[in-house]
């Protein structure tokens, strides 16, 4: 949605019709988004009848056991409560090294590959695979074959089929793996969940393998879609790259700058209300579908002042909702965090004088996919 749009829509709770069919009540404003995501009465469980449809359901998904995204209540805490101390900052902090080194070496490769090269298919989509990879403990031997399936599922042109055959490879690749960290456990998530929850029988194995399949397609284009946004920007003022390689400390506080402007979860969180509720002094009835739109909460002038200029010190850039809130607020922050300060001081790094192969507001973007970003972005240097 570009800024004319949000400038529209950015008032009350207001109706709208849906894409695939009837309508919903549009949550817009900052305080009004918080209110709605962190309301107990409101379902996240899009297989309800009734439920805002904002994209269509593949039918695959419909029996997945660990999809806690699409769970309410006890079913959702009891299966978010399992991951929560492995995305903790302490323990992300442990795969730091991990991930430098990753940013390290396909960038590297990157170099090698140019110049003149993609920047999203070289460098943003690698980057959170390999990452995931790292994380559930994929063996260095089979990284190769997860990265080419994973990649299959994002790419832009992929079709259904493609994307089919690549999920079901991933899902029988997985099955194998937590099989495998029964009897020979590494120091990662899957062989932490098998030995403390799987075998003392707490967690069966077809809710840890969505539970996977769920980090892997949460975590794998937002993050890159979120690089390849995040190095538009920076190409669009290279006065910030350079600050950047001089002052990578102003990393942590542009991210969150940059996560705010991006929002890149942009077609927004669709909930049903369970029960009648106020939001924002809208009257909504039990069975009433609700939006609530991220990117325009992200521009609300009564939080983020000047909220569509781009502005790398923000002091208030961190109150985004880039990740969502409340409840289903997203577990991977601190991994994305860690991913994205560290991509964007490397990229800085070693490439001083990145440019773009084209006019920039030529590249082109993706407006309507559930998660907002670009093609491609060619790059030189
Ligand atoms: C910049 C990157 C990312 C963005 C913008 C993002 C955004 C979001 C948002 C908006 C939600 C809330 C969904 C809802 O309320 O319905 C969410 C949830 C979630 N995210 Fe992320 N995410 C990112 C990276 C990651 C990563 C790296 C992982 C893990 C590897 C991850 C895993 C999850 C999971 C499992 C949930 C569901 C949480 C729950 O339902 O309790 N995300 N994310």
């Amino acid at each position: 949605m570009d800024a004319p749009d949000l400038a529209r829509l950015d008032g009350p709770v207001s109706k709208v019709r849906l894409p695939f069919g009837g309508w919903a009540w549009l949550v817009t404003r900052h305080a009004d988004v918080r209110q709605l995501l962190r309301h107990p009465g409101f379902s996240s469980d899009q297989y309800k009848p009734g439920f805002p449809v904002l994209n269509p359901i593949p039918p695959e998904q419909k029996d997945a056991a660990g999809l806690f995204i699409f769970m309410d209540g006890e079913a959702h805490s009891r299966l978010r409560k399992m991951l929560t101390a492995e995305f903790m900052i302490k323990n992300i902090r442990r795969l730091e090294p991990l991930i430098e080194q990753t940013v390290v070496d396909t960038l590297e490769e990157m170099r090698a590959a140019g110049p003149g090269v993609d920047l999203l298919s070289a460098f943003a989509l690698p980057v959170p695979s390999m990452t995931i990879c790292h994380l559930l403990g994929v063996p260095l031997s089979d990284q190769d074959f997860f990265q080419l399936h994973s990649r299959a599922i994002m790419d832009r042109k992929s079709g259904p089929e493609e994307i089919g055959a690549a999920l079901a490879a991933l899902t029988g690749f997985l099955a194998e793996l937590i099989k495998a960290k029964r009897t020979a456990p590494g120091d990662d998530l899957l062989s932490r969940l098998v030995a403390e929850r799987v075998v003392p029988g707490e967690l069966r194995e077809d809710e840890l393998l969505s539970m996977a399949m769920l980090l892997l397609v949460a975590g794998h284009e937002t993050t890159a879609n979120m690089i390849g946004m995040s190095a538009l920007a920076l190409l669009e003022r290279p006065e910030l790259l350079a600050a950047l390689r001089e002052d990578p400390d102003l990393a942590p506080n542009m991210v969150e700058e940059l996560l705010r402007y991006s929002t890149v979860v942009r077609t927004g969180l669709p909930r049903l209300a369970m029960e009648d509720a106020e939001i924002g002094g809208q009257k909504i009835r039990a069975g009433e579908g609700v939006v609530a739109m991220l990117a325009m909460a992200n521009r609300d002038g009564s939080v983020f002042k000047d909220a569509e200029e781009f502005d790398p010190k923000r002091q208030e850039a961190h109150r985004h909702m880039a990740f969502g809130f409340g409840l289903h607020q997203c577990i991977g922050q601190p991994l994305a965090r860690a991913e994205l300060r560290i991509a964007l001081v490397e990229l800085a790094r070693r490439f001083p004088t990145l440019r773009s192969e084209r006019a920039l507001v030529d590249v082109p973007t993706r407006p309507l996919a559930v998660t907002f970003g670009l093609d491609e972005l060619p790059v030189t240097w």
